[in-house]
């Protein structure tokens, strides 16, 4: 059976994007870039892919966990000598016949062009299949070279060509197909350009030179472009929300003013979820069905239920249930988990803390390392008081099922109260108070007992 490898070039080091970090982990859509190429390559049927690192190899290969397989380019020598690092792993093995190049800096990339590429080369017997794009602006980029006939000749790269080459108009996308017999013996052919590199496109010439054929298949910049600068990785960036945004539109979600609204790769949304402008979703994002989110609210690494309300809110790493009502103004910070029919906002904190269904906070609170029980009314101004600067650590506060907190109550944890507990406006709850029982005071102490629930 004849198999397919990719090689994705990711260890250049992208000195055009002037930055410290690597250019291969920069991020569209909240995904580093190679991610973008990886998974279109993966997409297409390709059977393995290798990652040639370099540049930070530490760093990239961190990021693109242990199950890429990768290998080091030790010096940055050029495309050529990147992809001839991965010959130790690919070079001779049994039955693979294709090995498609691409570098880690094209992320708009689809499976689509891949599984075409490789189809070219399958039908059509040729040594290189490659694409190519035609442009109005081809400035640095590779130009195709074609012969009288039409055929390809060359790619000559920018630093090299003449003046009449500079002016060609069709570019070398830099993604190949190539027949795994020949490609490494071509590799070790490629001799340095004037400025020392070592360019992988000299294959072509070396393809067509010994009479080998070489195909072309032409994609429009839309798919092929590659980022080399912070410009380009802006446009690359706002091709990918635009695809973004539209699949989730497409599968019934509400935007209003799309550009507006700006969504990870990898977020869901369920049908009739309207989102309003200024509203960020990143991440491990779900939100459910039938939702309002925004405007002008964050969601980052949270599970949304169904139905619920988000007004210009932050909400990180937190879980939020059904019917729930957020904002305005609030700040789920991580670990908070909020049960179904919540109210929460104007101005609610909530850090590390379960708060139970039907829950009111409707003003300026902080709910910090609590558990909170259902149905709980917490008048305006309550605070968990969870902090203990002399041991320097966090203490929980526990509040029962019914219970109710006037104004301004401060909750001094390690402290619990029991169902239905009840506390006047300005206690200080320093001790844990029993079930049904109303405290007062500074520090707060038992008045009565509550009256039982009227049946
Ligand atoms: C390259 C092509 C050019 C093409 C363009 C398409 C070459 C010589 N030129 O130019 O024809 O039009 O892409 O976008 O191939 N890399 C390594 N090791 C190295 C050098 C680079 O792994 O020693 C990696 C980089 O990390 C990057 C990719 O290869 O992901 C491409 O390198 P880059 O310097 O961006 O090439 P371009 O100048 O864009
Ligand atoms: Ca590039």
């Amino acid at each position: 059976m004849s198999t397919i490898a990719a090689v994705i070039l990711a260890a250049g080091q992208g000195t055009r994007m002037r930055s410290a970090i690597p250019k291969v982990l920069h991020r569209l859509a909240g995904r580093p870039m190679v991610q973008y190429v990886i998974d279109a390559a993966r997409g297409a049927g390709i059977d393995r892919q290798v990652v040639v690192l370099g540049h930070a190899a530490d760093e990239v290969g961190r990021v693109l966990g242990p199950s890429i397989e990768t290998v080091v380019q030790p010096v940055q020598r050029g495309t050529a000598d990147a992809v001839l690092c991965a010959a130790a792993a690919l070079e001779g093995a049994p039955d693979l016949t294709d090995i498609v190049i691409a570098y880690g800096d094209c992320p708009l990339l689809t499976s689509t062009v891949f599984a075409n590429l490789v189809d070219q080369r399958r039908a059509t017997g040729a040594t290189i299949a490659l694409v190519v794009s035609p442009t109005d602006d081809p400035q640095g980029y590779g130009r195709v070279v074609r012969r009288d006939d039409g055929s390809v000749r060359a790619i000559v790269e920018e630093a090299a060509a003449s003046e009449s080459e500079r002016a060609i108009r069709e570019i070398n996308a830099g993604v190949y197909c190539v027949e795994a017999s020949w490609l490494w013996e071509a590799l070790r052919r490629v001799r340095p350009s004037a400025s020392g590199e070592y360019y992988l496109t000299d294959i072509v010439g070396l393809a067509v030179e010994s009479g080998r054929l070489v195909q072309s298949i032409e994609q429009s910049l839309a798919v092929t472009a590659g980022v080399n600068d912070r410009v380009q990785l802006s446009l690359a960036e706002s091709i990918i929300r635009d695809q973004i945004r539209r699949r989730l539109m497409l599968a019934g979600v509400t935007m209003v003013d799309p550009s507006a609204v700006y969504v990870d790769d990898g977020v869901s949304i369920g049908g009739d979820t309207v989102v309003y402008p200024g509203t960020w979703l990143e991440g491990e994002t779900t939100i459910g069905s039938g939702c309002t989110v925004g405007p002008s609210s964050r969601i980052s690494d949270s599970t949304i239920g169904d139905h619920v309300t988000i007004e210009m809110s932050v909400v990180e790493r937190s879980k939020v249930a059904s019917g729930t009502r957020i904002g305005p103004f609030s700040h789920l910070r991580p670990g908070a988990r909020i049960g179904e029919n919540v109210e929460l906002g104007n101005f609610a904190e909530v850090k590390n803390s379960s708060v139970g269904a039907g829950t009111k906070m409707h003003h300026m609170s902080y709910l910090g390392d609590a558990d909170v029980g259902q149905r709980v009314n917490i008048g305006a101004g309550t605070i968990t008081c969870n902090f203990d600067a002399e041991s320097g650590t966090k203490n929980r506060t526990v509040i029962g099922d019914d219970a109710s907190l006037g104004s301004d109550t401060m909750l001094v944890s390690p402290v619990t109260l029991g169902s239905r507990a009840m506390t006047g406006a300005g206690a200080v709850v320093n001790r844990d108070v029993d079930a049904d029982t109303l405290v007062v005071g500074v520090p707060a102490r038992a008045l009565r007992r509550r009256k039982p629930p009227s049946a």
